[in-house]
């Protein structure tokens, strides 16, 4: 009788005790995607009227929680048209550069309430095989979202593709166009590592990089080595420019991304014209990782793949010295074309 009592008191401890944390974990969630940014500031008070850039209190409460079943897949067609959610063409592409840190820039920007990221690299309009398919085919593979967000997708191979610039042009002429630089040389090295770890994983041997970015015959800067002809912006941003102007790109500093990206990330969002929602309380150190890390709410928080921010291979000092040498004019070229410049040695 005892024993059964005993039983019986352990079952309702446990339901209850369930119940508890159940609704615990269901408030933690719900506050932190009210308002995830700054809890206690009431979101229509901070920037001044009502202005179209503005996001309704309703888009910040289903970012999070509806238009993630959405992308799951898990809608039905009944409440995509109930909430008004439409596959919406990007209004800003990350258009590169590899290696830049395109993959850190869209997620940190996919924490503003206003933007909603496609998460694949999408490669529509360097692939011909995809663009044949058509602008449907390309907004389809976009994610469910608001008509007052904006999607962004990211495809560094499109910065240095001959065709894309037109293609995109085609699509839209006045879309924003983000790239993301790191110094040159820094980053032909981190293009070779992601070629070597490919190689590796398949047990496959591979050149030296010093090997591959200087040629033997000449012992001058070989150009045409892709991980050196893509560090070579200002090249592809001159085709760029026979499509747009100067004023619909935005440079982000990669190398600064990487160690302070808040203000990288403010001045993103400037450029996109949305309201600041980006703050400290997204970004966070993570020692172990040697990153920042994304932060969307008390509960939910993320880093990057560890494929990003591999360990570099040594690199002969001479090599680095002639390739930073190499590429020197075209960054100051660089530097005069965007108005943004870098302490590139
Ligand atoms: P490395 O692997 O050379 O360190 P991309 O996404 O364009 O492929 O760029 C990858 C680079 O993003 C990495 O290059 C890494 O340095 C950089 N990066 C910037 N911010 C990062 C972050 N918060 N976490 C991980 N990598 C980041």
């Amino acid at each position: 009788m005892l024993f059964k009592q005993q039983a019986l008191l352990r079952q309702k401890l446990f339901v209850l005790g369930s119940l508890a944390i159940g609704s615990l974990l269901y408030l933690v969630a719900r506050v932190g995607s009210l308002d995830r940014l700054q809890p206690l500031c009431p979101i229509d008070g901070r920037f001044g009227p009502r202005s179209q850039d503005e996001i309704p209190l309703r888009a910040l409460q289903f970012k999070r929680g509806l238009l993630h079943e959405f992308r799951k897949g898990n809608a039905t067609k009944e409440q995509i048209r109930l909430h008004n959610l439409v596959q919406q063409l990007p209004k800003a592409i990350i258009i590169g550069v590899r290696k830049g840190g395109t993959r850190a820039l869209l997620e940190m920007l996919n924490l503003h309430p206003a933007v909603v990221k496609a998460s694949q690299e999408i490669h529509f309009f360097d692939n011909d095989e995809n663009y044949a398919k058509g602008i449907e085919w390309y907004r389809k593979k976009m994610p469910f979202s608001y008509p007052h967000q904006i999607t962004i997708e990211k495809s560094p191979a499109y910065f240095i593709t001959e065709e894309v610039p037109e293609r995109i042009y085609k699509m839209n002429s006045s879309i924003k166009l983000l790239i993301i630089v790191r110094e040159p040389t820094t980053r032909a090295i981190s293009d070779y590592t992601q070629v070597l770890e490919g190689k590796e994983r398949k047990n496959k041997t591979y050149y030296k990089f010093e090997k591959l970015a200087i040629d033997p015959n000449t012992c001058e800067v070989n150009t045409k080595y892709k991980a050196v002809r893509t560090s070579i912006y200002t090249k592809h941003l001159e085709r760029w420019l026979k499509y747009f102007p100067i004023e619909q790109f935005h440079i982000v500093d990669g190398d600064r991304l990487i160690t302070e990206p808040l203000p990288e990330l403010q001045l993103v969002e400037k450029f996109l014209n949305l309201p600041p929602r980006i703050s400290h309380y997204n970004l966070y150190f993570n020692a172990t990782r040697g990153f920042y890390c994304l932060r969307f709410n008390i509960v939910f928080n993320k880093c990057l793949a560890g494929s990003k921010g591999r360990i570099h291979p040594e690199v002969d000092t001479s090599v680095i010295t002639k390739l930073r040498k190499f590429f020197h004019p075209f960054n100051q070229k660089f530097y005069q074309i965007t108005g943004r410049t870098f302490n590139w040695p």
